[in-house]
């Protein structure tokens, strides 16, 4: 899949602009500040309608303006969708091909990307909720149905987060109304590790050859955790578990007035030679772990979906020492679109220049390179 044309209005710093894009390489090259990293966000807004830089959602329309536009046009197999997203002050719209969708989680399956950038690090350094709001977002474009149940989970547990605030108050309350929700988050968690195990199979089985490829080292792993105390994600598991850690935590959470167990409180770790790698890895190692990841993400989008994700790589090369830059454009697939800013071109291998499309950044103006 690829994104053929992008056009912005009222975007971060661009007032109006559009672009025609190569379906291979495509390079953003320009000073500190001038719109490289808001290009590729605006293409991460069109893909799934928000940002991939933490809470900055409200921050996406042009100063001053009272609202803006991202759209584009992307390729997959011959066929073509007019994708379009409309940012105002507090509502957001989405369309394909011209024709509006009302539920965001009807929208997102259309176009995939993947994102490598500075704030890539969270996903080992940051909280667990960072890293269960990037699983999210990659599961969602993956599994169409996940986000559905991911939705009714969350529902469920907000009704059952009061419920239970409710009991603790002595208000009037019905534990076998607790129970009837207990019955629902259950049978939404069964769906949800069904896509959450499937995944990190996957990326469990390809990511640990990767890093061996491109670092040349042996013996990364990432291992999703649950604090449900499953042995395996099958459904009686699952049902026989997480009814028996609620009842048995049922005084602690009225008292606590949260639900304290299930999929909202899962994690995952990345572990480099049977070490976690947030507390002993360097910061080379962390970002070469997720980079590997990403790589392996590619692999499940050709084998599910047949189809691959567009990459947006901000600035990743210049963190990099050449030989694993090198390494990495190697390892890069051949029929990917990759989409990369960077201050210098020497950043980048010659190998991508000479195959790229080079377009200069400049205040918010962008400009195709001669020659
Ligand atoms: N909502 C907004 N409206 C107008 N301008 C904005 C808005 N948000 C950010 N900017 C401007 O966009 C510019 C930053 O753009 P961006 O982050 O894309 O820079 P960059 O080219 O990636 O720089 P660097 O090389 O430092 O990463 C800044 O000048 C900033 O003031
Ligand atoms: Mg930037």
């Amino acid at each position: 899949m690829y994104l053929s044309k992008l056009k912005l209005k009222n975007f971060r710093n661009y007032k109006e602009l559009k672009l025609k894009l190569s379906p291979n390489i495509n390079i953003f090259i320009g000073d500190n500040a001038q719109g490289k990293t808001n290009i590729l966000e605006s293409i991460y807004v069109l893909a799934l309608t928000k940002s991939p830089r933490f809470g900055a959602d409200n921050n996406l329309i042009r100063y001053d303006c009272e609202g803006g536009t991202v759209s584009g046009v992307i390729k997959d197999s011959k066929k073509m969708k007019e994708l379009s997203v409309s940012l105002a002050k507090a509502t957001k719209k989405v369309s394909i091909n011209g024709k509006n969708i009302s539920k965001i989680s009807d929208y997102i399956f259309n176009m995939k990307v993947i994102m490598f950038g500075p704030e890539d690090l969270d996903i080992i350094k940051g909280s667990p909720q960072d890293r269960r709001n990037f699983m999210n977002v990659q599961i969602s474009q993956l599994y169409e149905p996940y986000v559905h149940y991911l939705n009714e989970y969350n529902k469920i547990l907000k009704n059952r987060n009061e419920y239970l605030k409710l009991m603790n108050l002595n208000q009037y309350t019905d534990p076998r109304y607790l129970e009837i929700l207990d019955e629902k988050m259950i049978d939404r968690a069964v769906a949800i590790y069904k896509y959450r195990n499937e995944y990190f199979q996957f990326i469990a089985s390809r990511i640990s050859s990767i890093f061996k490829k491109i670092v040349g080292e042996d013996c990364l792993e990432i291992k999703l955790e649950n604090n449900l105390d499953l042995l395996t994600y099958e459904e009686e598991e699952i049902r026989k578990k997480f009814s028996k850690k609620l009842k048995a935590n049922r005084k602690k959470e009225i008292l606590q007035g949260t639900t304290l167990y299930g999929p909202h409180r899962d994690d995952f770790c990345f572990f480099l030679k049977e070490n976690n790698m947030k507390i002993f890895a360097s910061q080379g190692q962390q970002r070469m772990a997720i980079i590997c990841f990403k790589m392996a993400e590619i692999e499940i989008f050709n084998e599910i979906l047949h189809t691959t994700p567009i990459l947006l790589l901000d600035d990743i090369f210049s963190e990099l020492d050449v030989k694993k830059r090198n390494q990495l454009v190697r390892y890069l697939p051949e029929n990917v679109q990759v989409i990369v800013t960077t201050t210098d071109l020497k950043n980048i291998s010659r190998k991508l220049v000479e195959k790229g499309r080079v377009f200069i950044v400049k205040n918010g103006n962008v400009e195709e390179k001669a020659g």
